[in-house]
């Protein structure tokens, strides 16, 4: 007798991105995300604002995921939603309505920590078969508006933080320093396109000093704001006439942080199949940089659409838990914080 296929909704609502996926046995047959433009006239995002947004976005986000998918809500399997980390009532949006779906569709109810599905979003395949995801044990840089992590992965289920930042994350300093130079939000994908056409040996940033493989991201913070109130002192043209070099030189001084705990983590393990995940892995100067690192060790970069927040990594990982029957109950809370 042929087995039914498993077919997983994904939820995601964490923070700013409204996103619902379906995969079908793993594959990818929609991911469609609905970004929030509310946000930017704040220059960051509000988040009274996002779970209104969310609100609205979350039933036609659906319905456009089922449609794209070519399948009817009957044939969905179970519904995985995010459950932290993230903004609460941003989370309480996708918790709610995933609670609703699966009591209306006598499916089951599956929790996603954002995290594990960013990590996870490299075991999503391609319609056509295509996939390419990282061998066991992996090293993962997982870095997120929210988060910059070293985790050891040893099975889909098994991770270990093994450096994390004390303070900022690396999207957040992306982000405080584009809103320094006035680019508009959100920050960090915009600084990134100045810095493409600008010299990144121009100006020194210093390099935090941290035990472990641990990161630090609010001295360099404050290294460019002190830069800045400098230069502008002596011109006040000084950030637009410099703009592209200025990203260029920050953004290469948050890339390199990023890389050389990750080289320590991959000398100290000897762990060579390296990953990356989360937001900043759009970078595309991390891209650059970490696919040269390809002669010595097997790098595995996400599709960009699997980089930032999306609700294919929440799909994925509902896969693998509906694998090993995990499922939650309608009592679930989503949790602000939670570790991966
Ligand atoms: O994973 P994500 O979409 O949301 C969180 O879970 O935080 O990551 C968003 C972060 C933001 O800080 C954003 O500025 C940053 O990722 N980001 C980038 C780029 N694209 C997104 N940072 C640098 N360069 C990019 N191209
Ligand atoms: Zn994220």
């Amino acid at each position: 007798m042929q087995q039914s296929p498993i077919i997983i909704l994904g939820i995601e609502s964490s923070c700013d991105d409204t996103s619902a996926a379906i995969l079908k046995d793993g594959k990818i047959l929609a991911n469609i995300v609905a970004n929030q433009d509310v946000h930017e006239a704040y220059g960051g995002v509000v988040p009274e604002l996002a779970s209104r947004a969310h609100q609205q976005n979350i039933i036609p986000t659906v319905d456009k995921a089922i449609k794209k998918a070519g399948i009817s809500k009957e044939d969905i399997s179970a519904i995985a939603f995010t459950n932290g980390p993230g903004l609460l009532g941003s989370l309480l949006v996708g918790s709610s309505f995933s609670k609703a779906f699966a009591l209306a569709m006598k499916i089951p109810l599956i929790e996603v920590n954002h995290m594990h599905g960013h990590i996870l979003a490299h075991f999503i395949e391609e319609i056509d078969g295509t996939k390419n995801h990282p061998d066991f044990p992996f090293l993962c840089l997982t870095v997120s508006g929210g988060h910059t992590q070293i985790v050891k992965i040893t099975d889909h289920f098994k991770m270990e933080i093994l450096g994390e930042t004390i303070d900022d994350a690396a999207g957040e300093a992306f982000d405080k320093v584009a809103k320094m130079l006035n680019l508009p939000y959100p920050g960090g994908p915009i600084l990134d396109k100045k810095a493409q056409l600008g010299n990144p040996n121009r100006f020194k940033f210093t390099h935090p000093k941290v035990p472990g493989l641990n990161y630090s991201f609010s001295g360099l913070k404050t290294s460019v704001l002190y830069f800045l109130k400098k230069e502008l002192q002596k011109d006040e043209n000084f950030i637009i006439d410099n703009i592209n070099d200025i990203c260029a030189s920050v953004q290469k001084t948050i890339v390199d942080i990023l890389l050389i705990e990750l080289k320590k983590a991959i000398k100290e393990t000897g762990i060579k199949e390296i990953a990356i995940a989360g937001g900043v892995s759009a970078n595309s100067e991390l891209r650059k940089r970490l696919a040269s690192f390809n002669k010595d060790y097997n790098v595995y970069i996400p599709k960009f659409e699997y980089c930032t927040d999306n609700a294919a990594m929440i799909a994925i990982t509902g896969h693998y838990k509906f694998l090993q029957q995990d499922f939650t109950h309608q009592s679930i809370a989503p949790s602000a914080r939670m570790k991966v």
